[in-house]
Protein backbone atom coordinates (compact mmCIF):
# COMPACT_ATOMS: atom_id res chain seq x y z
CA UNK A 1 0.00 0.00 0.00
CA UNK A 2 1.25 3.36 -1.18
CA UNK A 3 1.06 6.75 0.67
CA UNK A 4 -1.72 7.66 -1.27
CA UNK A 5 -3.74 4.34 -0.76
CA UNK A 6 -2.58 4.86 3.13
CA UNK A 7 -4.12 8.73 3.04
CA UNK A 8 -7.39 7.64 1.57
CA UNK A 9 -7.76 5.02 4.30
CA UNK A 10 -6.88 7.33 7.30
CA UNK A 11 -9.09 9.95 5.29
CA UNK A 12 -12.31 7.51 4.79
CA UNK A 13 -11.74 5.81 8.44
CA UNK A 14 -11.92 9.74 10.31
CA UNK A 15 -14.26 11.20 7.58
CA UNK A 16 -16.88 8.48 5.85
CA UNK A 17 -19.73 9.78 3.60
CA UNK A 18 -18.37 13.18 2.61
CA UNK A 19 -18.80 11.89 -1.27
CA UNK A 20 -22.98 12.21 -1.74
CA UNK A 21 -23.77 15.49 0.33
CA UNK A 22 -20.90 17.35 -2.44
CA UNK A 23 -22.21 15.80 -5.45
CA UNK A 24 -26.00 14.39 -4.52
CA UNK A 25 -27.22 17.97 -5.41
CA UNK A 26 -25.90 18.96 -8.16
CA UNK A 27 -27.31 18.13 -11.61
CA UNK A 28 -27.65 18.54 -15.41
CA UNK A 29 -31.51 19.41 -16.41
CA UNK A 30 -33.31 16.42 -17.28
CA UNK A 31 -30.35 13.99 -16.00
CA UNK A 32 -30.19 14.24 -12.69
CA UNK A 33 -27.08 13.86 -10.65
CA UNK A 34 -23.88 11.81 -11.63
CA UNK A 35 -25.48 8.89 -9.50
CA UNK A 36 -28.27 9.29 -11.88
CA UNK A 37 -26.41 9.20 -14.78
CA UNK A 38 -23.83 6.66 -14.25
CA UNK A 39 -26.90 4.04 -13.21
CA UNK A 40 -28.93 4.97 -16.38
CA UNK A 41 -26.26 3.20 -18.26
CA UNK A 42 -27.19 0.29 -17.27
CA UNK A 43 -30.43 0.54 -18.94
CA UNK A 44 -31.89 -2.19 -19.93
CA UNK A 45 -30.63 -4.03 -16.84
CA UNK A 46 -31.56 -7.96 -17.19
CA UNK A 47 -33.55 -8.96 -14.36
CA UNK A 48 -30.58 -11.46 -12.32
CA UNK A 49 -27.97 -9.23 -13.33
CA UNK A 50 -25.13 -9.04 -10.80
CA UNK A 51 -23.86 -5.23 -10.77
CA UNK A 52 -20.74 -4.44 -8.74
CA UNK A 53 -19.86 -0.87 -7.44
CA UNK A 54 -16.32 -0.62 -7.22
CA UNK A 55 -15.48 1.95 -4.38
CA UNK A 56 -18.74 1.94 -3.11
CA UNK A 57 -18.34 4.04 -0.10
CA UNK A 58 -21.42 4.41 2.23
CA UNK A 59 -23.58 2.87 -0.35
CA UNK A 60 -25.38 5.67 -1.88
CA UNK A 61 -25.56 4.51 -5.97
CA UNK A 62 -26.13 0.80 -4.47
CA UNK A 63 -29.21 2.39 -2.40
CA UNK A 64 -30.30 4.48 -6.18
CA UNK A 65 -29.45 0.98 -8.01
CA UNK A 66 -31.99 -1.60 -5.49
CA UNK A 67 -34.75 1.73 -6.31
CA UNK A 68 -34.15 1.61 -9.97
CA UNK A 69 -33.41 -2.09 -10.37
CA UNK A 70 -35.40 -4.13 -7.90
CA UNK A 71 -33.80 -7.29 -9.12
CA UNK A 72 -30.66 -6.97 -9.73
CA UNK A 73 -27.76 -8.77 -7.79
CA UNK A 74 -25.54 -5.72 -6.21
CA UNK A 75 -22.35 -6.03 -4.59
CA UNK A 76 -20.46 -3.21 -3.17
CA UNK A 77 -16.42 -3.40 -2.93
CA UNK A 78 -14.74 -0.55 -0.98
CA UNK A 79 -11.57 -0.71 1.33
CA UNK A 80 -12.82 1.06 3.81
CA UNK A 81 -14.61 -0.45 6.75
CA UNK A 82 -15.88 2.31 8.05
CA UNK A 83 -17.77 3.45 4.81
CA UNK A 84 -18.74 -0.08 4.87
CA UNK A 85 -20.57 0.38 7.98
CA UNK A 86 -22.08 3.36 6.93
CA UNK A 87 -23.59 1.18 3.53
CA UNK A 88 -24.43 -1.86 5.66
CA UNK A 89 -27.01 1.00 7.74
CA UNK A 90 -28.17 2.53 4.44
CA UNK A 91 -28.76 -1.09 2.37
CA UNK A 92 -30.14 -3.07 5.04
CA UNK A 93 -28.93 -6.32 3.86
CA UNK A 94 -30.07 -5.22 -0.16
CA UNK A 95 -26.64 -5.83 -1.64
CA UNK A 96 -23.78 -8.17 -0.47
CA UNK A 97 -20.76 -5.75 0.92
CA UNK A 98 -16.98 -6.23 0.62
CA UNK A 99 -14.30 -5.20 2.55
CA UNK A 100 -11.23 -5.75 0.04
CA UNK A 101 -9.04 -3.84 -2.22
CA UNK A 102 -10.06 -3.14 -5.71
CA UNK A 103 -6.39 -4.39 -6.63
CA UNK A 104 -7.23 -7.38 -5.67
CA UNK A 105 -11.10 -9.04 -5.38
CA UNK A 106 -12.34 -12.10 -4.03
CA UNK A 107 -14.92 -12.43 -6.86
CA UNK A 108 -14.65 -15.35 -9.52
CA UNK A 109 -13.59 -14.73 -12.54
CA UNK A 110 -16.84 -13.85 -15.35
CA UNK A 111 -18.91 -13.66 -12.60
CA UNK A 112 -19.96 -9.80 -13.06
CA UNK A 113 -22.34 -8.36 -15.11
CA UNK A 114 -21.55 -4.75 -15.13
CA UNK A 115 -19.35 -2.71 -13.06
CA UNK A 116 -20.13 0.81 -11.88
CA UNK A 117 -17.36 3.65 -10.12
CA UNK A 118 -18.42 6.76 -8.81
CA UNK A 119 -15.82 9.23 -8.23
CA UNK A 120 -13.62 6.22 -7.09
CA UNK A 121 -11.89 4.45 -9.73
CA UNK A 122 -9.29 7.12 -10.21
CA UNK A 123 -7.86 7.32 -7.02
CA UNK A 124 -7.05 3.99 -7.04
CA UNK A 125 -3.49 3.09 -6.42
CA UNK A 126 -1.68 0.47 -9.01
CA UNK A 127 -4.88 1.45 -11.20
CA UNK A 128 -3.50 -0.96 -13.99
CA UNK A 129 -3.96 -4.43 -11.99
CA UNK A 130 -7.81 -2.24 -10.91
CA UNK A 131 -8.24 -2.43 -14.33
CA UNK A 132 -7.46 -5.76 -15.10
CA UNK A 133 -9.64 -7.30 -12.01
CA UNK A 134 -12.42 -5.34 -13.58
CA UNK A 135 -11.81 -7.27 -16.26
CA UNK A 136 -11.25 -10.31 -14.84
CA UNK A 137 -14.60 -10.60 -12.66
CA UNK A 138 -16.77 -9.02 -15.65
CA UNK A 139 -18.31 -11.05 -18.19
CA UNK A 140 -17.03 -10.94 -21.60
CA UNK A 141 -18.47 -8.25 -23.22
CA UNK A 142 -19.62 -7.26 -20.01
CA UNK A 143 -19.95 -3.28 -18.97
CA UNK A 144 -17.59 -0.72 -17.53
CA UNK A 145 -19.44 2.48 -16.48
CA UNK A 146 -17.68 5.01 -14.24
CA UNK A 147 -17.74 8.81 -13.54
CA UNK A 148 -14.20 9.96 -12.73
CA UNK A 149 -12.97 13.12 -11.97
CA UNK A 150 -11.97 15.81 -14.60
CA UNK A 151 -11.74 19.40 -13.69
CA UNK A 152 -12.19 20.54 -9.93
CA UNK A 153 -13.93 23.91 -9.28
CA UNK A 154 -14.94 25.51 -13.21
CA UNK A 155 -13.99 28.10 -14.22
CA UNK A 156 -11.99 31.61 -12.58
CA UNK A 157 -13.16 30.51 -9.14
CA UNK A 158 -11.27 27.45 -9.92
CA UNK A 159 -7.90 29.45 -10.86
CA UNK A 160 -8.25 31.62 -7.67
CA UNK A 161 -8.48 28.08 -5.01
CA UNK A 162 -5.39 26.71 -7.11
CA UNK A 163 -3.30 29.23 -6.76
CA UNK A 164 -4.40 29.79 -2.50
CA UNK A 165 -3.98 26.26 -2.23
CA UNK A 166 -0.68 25.90 -3.37
CA UNK A 167 0.50 28.95 -1.60
CA UNK A 168 -0.80 27.31 1.08
CA UNK A 169 0.86 23.73 0.17
CA UNK A 170 3.99 25.63 0.41
CA UNK A 171 3.73 27.29 3.63
CA UNK A 172 2.95 24.23 5.21
CA UNK A 173 6.04 21.97 3.43
CA UNK A 174 3.63 19.83 2.50
CA UNK A 175 4.73 16.79 -0.07
CA UNK A 176 3.34 15.76 -3.06
CA UNK A 177 0.75 13.04 -2.72
CA UNK A 178 -0.01 11.23 -6.05
CA UNK A 179 -4.08 10.45 -5.52
CA UNK A 180 -4.84 10.38 -8.70
CA UNK A 181 -2.15 8.75 -11.60
CA UNK A 182 -1.35 10.99 -14.07
CA UNK A 183 -2.81 8.91 -16.95
CA UNK A 184 -6.58 9.30 -14.94
CA UNK A 185 -6.18 13.34 -15.90
CA UNK A 186 -7.10 12.99 -19.83
CA UNK A 187 -9.44 11.23 -22.11
CA UNK A 188 -6.08 10.29 -24.23
CA UNK A 189 -4.96 8.79 -20.92
CA UNK A 190 -7.83 7.13 -20.14
CA UNK A 191 -7.54 5.61 -23.64
CA UNK A 192 -4.32 4.03 -22.86
CA UNK A 193 -5.53 2.63 -19.41
CA UNK A 194 -8.61 0.95 -20.87
CA UNK A 195 -6.99 -0.14 -24.19
CA UNK A 196 -5.63 -3.53 -23.23
CA UNK A 197 -9.18 -4.76 -21.79
CA UNK A 198 -11.49 -3.03 -22.70
CA UNK A 199 -13.24 -2.12 -26.46
CA UNK A 200 -16.38 0.46 -27.45
CA UNK A 201 -14.78 3.72 -25.60
CA UNK A 202 -17.15 6.28 -25.00
CA UNK A 203 -16.34 9.33 -23.22
CA UNK A 204 -18.38 12.56 -22.40
CA UNK A 205 -17.63 15.36 -20.08
CA UNK A 206 -20.27 16.39 -17.70
CA UNK A 207 -19.99 19.94 -16.43
CA UNK A 208 -22.69 19.75 -13.08
CA UNK A 209 -23.38 23.57 -12.67
CA UNK A 210 -22.66 24.80 -8.79
CA UNK A 211 -23.46 28.16 -7.57
CA UNK A 212 -22.60 27.79 -3.82
CA UNK A 213 -22.54 31.14 -1.82
CA UNK A 214 -18.61 31.71 -0.20
CA UNK A 215 -19.55 29.88 3.11
CA UNK A 216 -20.95 26.65 1.40
CA UNK A 217 -18.40 26.81 -1.05
CA UNK A 218 -16.24 26.70 1.95
CA UNK A 219 -17.88 23.97 4.07
CA UNK A 220 -17.57 21.59 1.31
CA UNK A 221 -13.92 22.35 0.48
CA UNK A 222 -13.20 21.46 4.15
CA UNK A 223 -14.37 17.78 3.32
CA UNK A 224 -11.65 17.29 0.62
CA UNK A 225 -8.52 15.42 0.49
CA UNK A 226 -6.30 19.01 0.07
CA UNK A 227 -7.52 20.84 2.56
CA UNK A 228 -7.39 18.00 5.13
CA UNK A 229 -3.77 17.92 5.11
CA UNK A 230 -3.52 21.64 5.41
CA UNK A 231 -2.52 23.07 9.37
CA UNK A 232 -5.99 24.61 11.12
CA UNK A 233 -3.99 28.02 10.94
CA UNK A 234 -3.05 27.45 7.20
CA UNK A 235 -6.94 26.41 6.42
CA UNK A 236 -7.73 29.60 8.13
CA UNK A 237 -5.64 31.46 5.90
CA UNK A 238 -6.13 30.15 2.72
CA UNK A 239 -9.84 30.86 3.51
CA UNK A 240 -9.33 34.61 3.69
CA UNK A 241 -7.22 35.19 0.77
CA UNK A 242 -9.76 32.90 -1.13
CA UNK A 243 -12.64 34.92 0.35
CA UNK A 244 -10.65 38.02 -0.96
CA UNK A 245 -9.71 36.77 -4.46
CA UNK A 246 -13.38 35.93 -5.33
CA UNK A 247 -15.59 38.81 -3.80
CA UNK A 248 -15.54 40.14 -7.41
CA UNK A 249 -17.03 36.74 -9.07
CA UNK A 250 -19.86 37.20 -6.10
CA UNK A 251 -23.61 38.15 -7.86
CA UNK A 252 -25.89 39.73 -6.32
CA UNK A 253 -27.53 37.19 -4.34
CA UNK A 254 -24.17 36.34 -2.72
CA UNK A 255 -23.86 32.84 -4.60
CA UNK A 256 -20.33 32.12 -7.05
CA UNK A 257 -20.58 30.66 -10.37
CA UNK A 258 -18.73 27.42 -10.61
CA UNK A 259 -19.30 23.31 -11.36
CA UNK A 260 -17.64 20.36 -10.99
CA UNK A 261 -15.89 19.14 -14.18
CA UNK A 262 -16.58 15.18 -14.77
CA UNK A 263 -16.11 12.76 -16.98
CA UNK A 264 -18.79 9.90 -17.62
CA UNK A 265 -16.68 6.81 -19.09
CA UNK A 266 -18.24 3.85 -20.79
CA UNK A 267 -16.25 0.36 -22.20
CA UNK A 268 -16.97 -2.62 -22.79
CA UNK A 269 -14.58 -6.03 -21.78
CA UNK A 270 -13.24 -7.29 -24.79
C1 LIG B 1 -14.45 9.72 -3.18
S1 LIG B 1 -15.00 8.24 -2.42
C2 LIG B 1 -16.43 7.85 -3.42
C3 LIG B 1 -17.43 6.97 -2.70
C4 LIG B 1 -18.68 6.61 -3.52
N1 LIG B 1 -18.35 5.90 -4.74
C5 LIG B 1 -19.48 7.86 -3.84
O1 LIG B 1 -19.28 8.43 -4.92
O2 LIG B 1 -20.31 8.25 -3.00
C6 LIG B 1 -13.81 7.05 -2.96
C7 LIG B 1 -14.00 5.66 -2.35
O3 LIG B 1 -13.10 4.75 -2.98
C8 LIG B 1 -12.58 3.88 -1.99
N2 LIG B 1 -11.29 3.36 -2.50
C9 LIG B 1 -10.20 4.06 -2.88
N3 LIG B 1 -9.22 3.24 -3.29
C10 LIG B 1 -9.72 1.97 -3.19
C11 LIG B 1 -9.19 0.68 -3.48
N4 LIG B 1 -7.96 0.53 -3.96
N5 LIG B 1 -9.97 -0.40 -3.26
C12 LIG B 1 -11.23 -0.27 -2.76
N6 LIG B 1 -11.78 0.94 -2.46
C13 LIG B 1 -11.05 2.04 -2.68
C14 LIG B 1 -12.43 4.77 -0.76
O4 LIG B 1 -12.34 4.01 0.43
C15 LIG B 1 -13.70 5.62 -0.86
O5 LIG B 1 -14.78 5.04 -0.17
Amino acid sequence: MNSAERFLQDFHQRRPGTTPPAFAGLSLAGRGSSYDILAATLDPLPPDAQVLDLGCGDGFLLEQLARRYPTARLLGVDMSATELQAAHTRLAGRALLLNERAQSLSLASASVDAVLSHLALMLMSDIEQVLQEVHRVLVPGGRLSMVVGREFLLGELGQHYLHAFRAAARRDGLAPLPLVDPRAQSQEGWRQLLGRHFKSLHFEALDLPWTPTFEALWDALGDTYDLDRLTPANQAQIKNQLHHSTRHLQRADGTLPTGWGLWLIQARAA
